[in-house]
């Protein structure tokens, strides 16, 4: 069994980014700009925001943190996502998500700019993905495929099953994964909620990715001798053990699994990492025009 580890493959290319965001500044005498809109004070998403910006810091971006509390209008949010769209500095502008319940998340991410919306939830990004066209891919499944790419994981005519359809990750993660493309080339299923014999479906996969936000959701009962587990789990329980107050967990039940696995992501240390690289190469392709 070996690690798929977020730790050093995300090092490793935001060491890569950084170069390149250095360059870019030699070139045009600024650095590529990511705006973050937060609304509320969700625990998640302060941490996932935090970590955003903090990382667009490391690696020589400037980033701008716009919060509004959780009684913002929908109106409002909107007026100033078109602000931001007309503003020649900004490269790349996200919106994090889950929002509160008044506000129409499909209003807001078709708002963006989608030559600005490096998170690829844009329905012209996503489009543009299932053709196999340059477009900002989803920050998630995105990392995901790096991290295949960079332990040139043989994916050419395996059986992946992904759990879970969302369309941050699951929906995009099972397009990418059959496109004819290095890494890609899977058969994929896309197994949800409604799946009949889920365990059944998961026991014939080479290439398990796990994304359905439930704790210890695979247990190695469903998992082939020599699979492929991608955990892409965040689930935050609250913990007096660490210093933040909570632990994660993964959707994967990593001590039971992990040794019939021939490759495996943990939680924390894998995907969650990667996703942060994924968003930061948007944006580094967004100032410097490689994809609009
Ligand atoms: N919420 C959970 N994941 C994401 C993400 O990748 N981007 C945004 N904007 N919100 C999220």
């Amino acid at each position: 069994m070996e690690i798929l580890d977020g730790k050093v493959v995300s090092a490793r290319i935001k060491e890569d980014i950084a170069k390149e965001a250095n360059d870019f500044f030699e070139v045009t005498g600024r650095k590529p700009h990511l705006v973050a809109i937060l609304v509320g004070h969700d625990g998640g998403s302060e941490t996932y925001v935090a970590s955003k910006i903090r990382n667009c810091e490391k690696v020589g971006f400037k980033s701008t943190l716009v919060r509004y509390e959780d009684n913002v209008t929908e109106d409002e949010l909107l007026a100033k996502i078109n602000k931001i769209n007309d503003n020649e500095a900004v490269d790349g502008l996200i919106v994090q998500l889950p929002l509160p319940e008044h506000i129409d998340p499909e209003k807001v991410t078709a708002a963006i700019d989608y030559r600005k919306d490096v998170d690829g939830f844009h329905p012209i990004n996503l489009g543009r993905m299932m053709r196999n066209l340059p477009c900002f891919i989803p920050a998630t499944p995105y990392g995901i495929m790096l991290m295949l790419e960079y332990y040139q994981i043989e994916t050419e005519g395996k059986h992946a099953v992904v759990i879970g359809r969302s369309n941050i990750v699951g929906s995009p993660m099972s397009i990418l994964l059959a496109r004819n493309s290095n890494p890609g080339n899977c058969t994929v299923t896309l197994t949800h909620s409604k799946t009949q014999n889920l365990p059944d479906i998961v026991r014939q996969a080479d290439i398990i990715v796990a994304a359905i936000g439930r704790k210890n959701f695979v247990t190695a009962d469903m998992v082939k001798e020599g699979a492929i587990v991608i955990d892409v789990g965040i689930n935050r329980e609250e913990s007096s053990e660490t210093k933040s107050g909570y632990k994660l967990y993964g959707d994967v039940d990593y001590e039971q699994v992990a040794p019939k696995t021939s490759w495996i992501s943990p939680v924390p240390g894998g995907v969650g990492l990667m996703t942060i690289v994924g968003l930061l190469k948007n944006t580094l392709k967004s100032a410097k025009g490689d994809i609009y």
